[in-house]
């Protein structure tokens, strides 16, 4: 069994990171399949809109979890249906405490909060919290996620801890109020029952709100946990032997450091074999990924490396990842 495949098999989370084109799609796939092939039951988890997980795997997927085989399945989220879906939550839950005559008005707030910049992103962070908390729930051993969090992901999850101390007093002010309202209820009952009656349910609905809010901090805070745990996650950056992807994986393994996620694999991906350089074109391209290699080896020598193979002919469908991920791992010194 192969490095990489090793780590995998003994990490339940995974996050495939890097540039766009590098190969991240078809490394998260081909770990996947290789992880399901060995007998774990494996989710694989996209969020390109693009559906090119579908396209690698060659299987139409969905925003549910599909099965694939026995022990693989596969779900694409797209970053719009997800934020829809919160923020019609987040709709119906103000409708409760808004009047009638505001309701529309309301509305076009939500409208408006669906596109400020991050909405989406904070709305997807809370789907992927779900699948990194509750995995083991729906029966997956390990979550491969294609795409890793990047810099400006990870700050979300800092959100719920800055939110805590407004949502504790919020609930402290809660409690307080509850007490006074017991305190007074004789009075109340005896004057004015319906008004109680109706505050009562109010009051219900403020708590069923702080609830939902209690119920996101701890998801985020769990997910952070997980997240910073080095036996439980591993995020591996795919990168090519060229100058702008070089720069890329410095930037993220600088930022990873900051959120104390650090790195330790790095996929050098689409490596040219040295016999086809027999042309001109091809001996020049051969010999800067070389020279790039070596830069790799120089400055992301404390991540441990994996290289793999450039390939002739399309990787795409099950076998084709599974032989890939088999067969295109070079010996990286
Ligand atoms: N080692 C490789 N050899 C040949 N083609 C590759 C290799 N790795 C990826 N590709 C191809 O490169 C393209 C981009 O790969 P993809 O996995 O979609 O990248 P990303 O998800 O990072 O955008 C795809 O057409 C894929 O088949
Ligand atoms: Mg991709």
């Amino acid at each position: 069994m192969d490095q990489l495949l090793h780590e995998a098999a003994h990490t339940p989370l995974l996050f495939i990171g890097g540039k766009g084109g590098v190969g991240k799609t078809t490394h998260a796939a081909s770990l996947a399949c290789r992880l399901a092939g060995q007998g774990k039951k494996v989710l694989l988890v996209s969020t390109d809109p693009a559906h090119s997980l579908g396209d690698v795997l060659q299987i139409p997927l969905s925003g549910s979890i599909q099965l694939l085989s026995d022990t693989l399945a596969a779900v694409e989220l797209n970053p719009q249906h997800i934020a829809d879906k919160h923020f019609d939550q987040v709709g119906s839950l103000l409708a409760q405490y808004t009047q009638a005559h505001m309701l529309e008005k309301m509305q076009q707030h939500i409208e408006a909060a669906k596109n400020t910049p991050g909405a989406e992103e904070a709305a997807m962070l809370e789907a992927l919290c779900k699948y990194i908390c509750n995995h083991r729930i729906l029966g997956f051993e390990h979550v491969v996620f294609d795409t890793a969090p990047t810099g400006h992901t990870l700050r979300l999850l800092e959100l719920p801890k800055m939110m805590a101390a407004w949502t504790d007093a919020l609930l402290s002010q809660q409690g307080r109020q509850k007490e006074l309202r017991e305190a007074a209820l004789p009075f109340w009952q005896k004057t004015r029952k319906e008004n109680t009656l109706l505050s009562e349910s109010r009051n219900s609905r403020w708590e069923q709100a702080l609830e939902a809010l209690q119920k996101r901090q701890t998801l985020f805070a769990k997910a952070g946990t997980l997240l910073a745990d080095p036996g439980y996650t591993a995020i591996m950056l795919v990168m090519t032997p060229e100058m702008l992807p070089l720069a890329e994986t410095r930037r993220a393994l600088a930022q990873l450091q900051h959120f104390k996620l650090p790195c330790r694999h790095i996929i050098v991906n689409q490596i040219m074999p040295q016999q086809h350089a027999d042309h001109p074109f091809w001996q020049q391209r051969y010999a800067r990924q070389q020279e790039i290699l070596q830069l790799i080896r120089r400055d992301l020598g404390g991540v441990r490396l994996h290289h793999y193979a450039l390939q002739a002919g399309d990787i795409r469908g099950i076998d084709a990842l599974n032989r890939f991920g088999r067969e295109g791992c070079l010996q990286a010194d």
